[in-house]
């Protein structure tokens, strides 16, 4: 692996990285339902061929049935890498848009619509706060070649700072797959920011006793010595809403439905990932579902919109939140709603490109090749 220096990247700590982003004016704010997507369907004829819109699984109902591609983050970089619209409106959250902005040519705009909608796991490892620990745990094992590896729900400076010390992007999809990689090239990995992915990937290529938790946070959770015998470093970053499923959920689900299948996200605990059927991404999930016999039962185990849409689109399959009321929104992707598509739509027919998302042009270049060693895997 080559020897390179700590990166110096142009970041700061702030939750919103782009200082161009605009709030919804008020007379977008009380628009009634008829009447936004009445709008939403006349900029989208006005704007035909010139426009994509990409909505994540887990935008709300009134955001997906506008999306010319609904899926998993992954699916919908790909969608836009291959998209020739000069205009991309990505629902979804920051770090999505931002790879759908490295991803695309630059000839190309990726818009989101709403500044607030900022994945709190992506600002769980910031890339100068990574840099700074990065000094440490090089520092705890003079020795060894480590290889970060970074979840996509991270910004794309982070992308960038893994891309220069010789890591990768990966998804939940081909985490296994980047470890491996890493393991071809170095004698350790550092996984960014997901904890959870980062140990049930471990546990799933047999690494568990390897592992070791690297918590920013706490000088004496750091454990400098754990992390020097440690093949595997987690961050100390997790998802709330994927944080909240407990194996009592999944006992729950088969005691009141004994025939129920279970599928999670793994971002989930990894009690939970090894009590389920299936683990996968949103790609994954809902595959599972839509190959499903009529008359089965599936508990979803992920964000509450994926679970609700999912037994909206197969009503011959019993879809059930897997731990009820308690099933939680993203509160970063909720911050898309359809007021906000209105305003950027209709911004576009008036020549204004609101809410553009531009990653810096070496963070960019760093990021892509991150990306693309990730395609490599
Ligand atoms: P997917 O990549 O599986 O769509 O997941 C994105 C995400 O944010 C999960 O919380
Ligand atoms: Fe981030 Fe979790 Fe929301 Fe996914 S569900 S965007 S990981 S906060």
């Amino acid at each position: 692996m080559p020897q390179m220096e700590t990166a110096t990247l142009d970041t700061d700590l702030s939750l919103f990285k782009y200082d161009n982003l605009e709030q919804l004016p008020p007379r977008y704010r009380e628009l009634s339902e008829g009447e936004r997507a009445e709008r939403i369907d006349a900029a989208r004829e006005a704007l035909g061929d010139d426009l994509l819109i990409l909505g994540h699984n887990y935008q709300r109902r009134e955001i997906v049935e506008h999306a010319d591609f609904v899926g998993d983050s992954y699916a919908l970089s790909k969608h836009a890498a291959a998209a020739d619209a000069p205009y991309v409106v990505f629902c979804g959250v920051t770090f999505m848009a931002e790879s759908a902005d490295v991803i695309t040519d630059d000839s190309q705009t990726v818009l989101l619509p709403s500044m607030e909608a900022s994945c709190p796991m992506a600002g769980m490892a910031e890339a100068l706060q990574v840099d700074a620990a990065w000094a440490e745990i090089t520092g705890a094992a003079p020795e060894q070649e480590i290889v970060p590896i970074t979840y996509m729900n991270s910004y794309a400076d982070l992308k960038a700072f893994c891309a220069e010390q010789g890591g990768l992007v990966c998804t939940s999809s081909n985490a296994h797959r980047a470890f491996e990689w890493a393991f071809e090239r170095g004698d350790k990995v550092l996984f960014l920011p997901d904890k959870h992915l980062g140990e049930n990937t471990a546990h799933r290529l047999g690494m568990d006793d390897e592992t070791a938790v690297w918590d920013p946070w706490d000088p004496e959770g750091k454990g400098a010595a754990a992390v020097a015998d440690a093949d595997v470093v987690l961050w100390d970053g997790y998802c709330q809403v994927h944080e909240r499923f407990r194996v009592e959920h999944v006992e729950r689900v088969r005691e009141e439905h004994p025939d129920a299948n279970v599928v999670v996200h793994p971002e989930c605990r990894r009690e939970v990932v090894e009590s389920a059927d299936v683990v996968g991404s949103t790609a994954t999930i809902t595959e599972t579902v839509e190959d499903a016999a009529p008359g089965e039962t599936w508990a979803i185990g992920t964000e509450i919109h994926l679970a609700e849409h999912l037994a909206r689109w197969h009503p011959e399959v019993d879809v059930l939140p897997l731990c009820g009321d308690a099933c939680m929104d993203c509160n970063a992707m909720r911050q898309i709603d359809p007021n906000y598509l209105t305003w950027v739509l209709e911004g576009l027919i008036e020549g204004e490109e609101r809410n553009a998302i531009e990653v810096a042009p070496r963070e960019k270049e760093l990021a892509g090749i991150a990306l693309d060693r990730m395609l490599e895997v």
